[in-house]
């Protein structure tokens, strides 16, 4: 593909700190460092949108012998304005368990989906990561 080079002016304090995060992270060049932040600055300000499409995992940790923890849980996941696709579950130890959903639609209908999971009793740690799909 072609590219297009643009000049950007850094102070030397921030540029300095800019190449030891991106040297940590692994980029051999600040170029793709900044088409990185680039994309990931577009991708949250589409996802904010309202109407938005996206695909995301919701990751819980939860104890199942807490109430009915896992009766809600399959509850909220056939509410539908989220189509999971997929679950993965893993028995973590007598009392805990993984789950890991993917889901897609909108991002807010995904991000509600997730923030009604981790409301739950019983859930101890949930995370969600969405990213755009454009059709
Ligand atoms: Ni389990």
């Amino acid at each position: 593909m072609p590219v297009e080079r643009v000049g950007v002016a850094f102070e030397p304090e921030l540029l300095k700190d800019f190449d030891a995060l991106i040297a940590k992270q692994g980029y051999a060049n600040r170029s793709e460092a900044v088409r990185d932040l680039v994309r990931d600055a577009l991708s949250r300000s589409r996802l904010a949108h309202k109407d938005c499409k996206g695909i995301g995992t919701i990751s819980i940790l939860y104890n199942h012998h807490d109430g009915d923890v896992m009766h809600r849980l399959v509850h909220l996941q056939h509410d539908r304005r989220a189509e999971i696709l997929t679950t993965t579950h893993i028995h973590v130890n007598d009392a805990l368990c993984l789950e890991v959903l993917i889901a897609k639609g909108k991002a807010s209908e995904i991000r509600r989906l997730a923030d009604g999971i981790r409301a739950l009793k019983g859930v101890q740690h949930g995370e969600v990561v969405i990213t755009d799909t454009i059709e």
